[in-house]
């Protein structure tokens, strides 16, 4: 079975309503977005997942708007995989990027989804069954990750969570898959706080030949997920984020 945005994103407020009030989620989304605007620490970034009410935030209100940064972004790139190519999502949550990459690419593609944790892995198999993908999940710390051949890659709202050390390991993998040849994408939000790391792979990223863009889009949320945004105070019709791109290098 395979849906739409619109016809998903009913689904999943469905799933999430049935055993939570609407202003419970509303508190929730409040209080992660205040979690992932000010500084947060491990502990913090440890906690995102906590409770039922948080979790239905994150899988019925930035899950959503994730999925509708990358689909936007993934057009704007064109960047459409090779047929049947396998998208392996790192920190995928509840796999909303590399299934919007899929959705857009090619929906036959094969979606791995790699996290630590379980529960957004649970939601993560439920959200790749709804687009009718051929998803797979896979527990597991980024750190251990060893990225196959011509498999491409997207990391989105993941690489500023990881501790500093795990980052630049990933760097290099991410390097030796392009190298290999298959495309990486990056997605992050566009810094409230200075992220450092950012600035130096920007740099790094622009050296060996990829793209570094920001973006804003003016998107038509759902309904619900709108009154959701203005019951929390929040403004997303104009949704924004940037990238680090890079095509498979020859
Ligand atoms: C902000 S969420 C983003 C989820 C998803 N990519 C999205 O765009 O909605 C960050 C995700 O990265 C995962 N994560 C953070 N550090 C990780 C690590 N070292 N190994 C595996 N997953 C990690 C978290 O569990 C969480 O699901």
């Amino acid at each position: 079975m395979s849906i739409d945005f619109l016809a998903w994103f009913d689904a999943l407020e469905r799933r999430h309503l049935e055993t939570l009030k609407f202003s419970e989620v509303r508190r929730a989304v409040q209080a992660l977005s205040s979690l992932y605007v000010e500084r947060r620490e491990q502990a913090d970034i440890d906690s995102a997942f906590s409770g039922a009410g948080k979790r239905a935030a994150f899988a019925m209100y930035f899950a959503p708007l994730h999925f509708l940064l990358v689909r936007e972004i993934v057009q704007a790139l064109d960047a459409r995989l090779p047929q049947n190519t396998t998208i392996m999502d790192l920190g995928c949550g509840t796999g909303v990027a590399g299934a919007a990459w899929a959705v857009y690419s090619d929906p036959h593609s094969n979606v791995v989804g790699i996290d630590r944790n379980l529960w957004a892995l649970q939601e993560c198999k439920w959200n790749y069954k709804q687009f009718g993908l051929r998803g797979t999940v896979r527990n597991a710390d980024v750190d251990a990750v060893r990225i196959p051949s011509a498999t491409a890659v997207i990391a989105a709202f993941t690489v500023n969570e990881l501790r500093a050390g795990s980052r630049e390991r990933l760097f290099t993998e991410l390097i030796r898959t392009a190298r290999s040849g298959a495309p990486v994408l990056v997605v992050e939000p566009i810094a409230r706080r200075v992220a450092s790391w950012w600035d130096e792979w920007m740099n790094e990223w622009r050296r060996i030949g990829g793209r570094v863009d920001e973006w804003r889009f003016r998107v038509e949320l759902p309904e619900r997920l709108a009154l959701m945004d203005r019951a929390a105070g929040l403004d997303h019709r104009e949704i924004t984020g940037r990238s680090l791109w890079l095509p498979a290098i020859a």
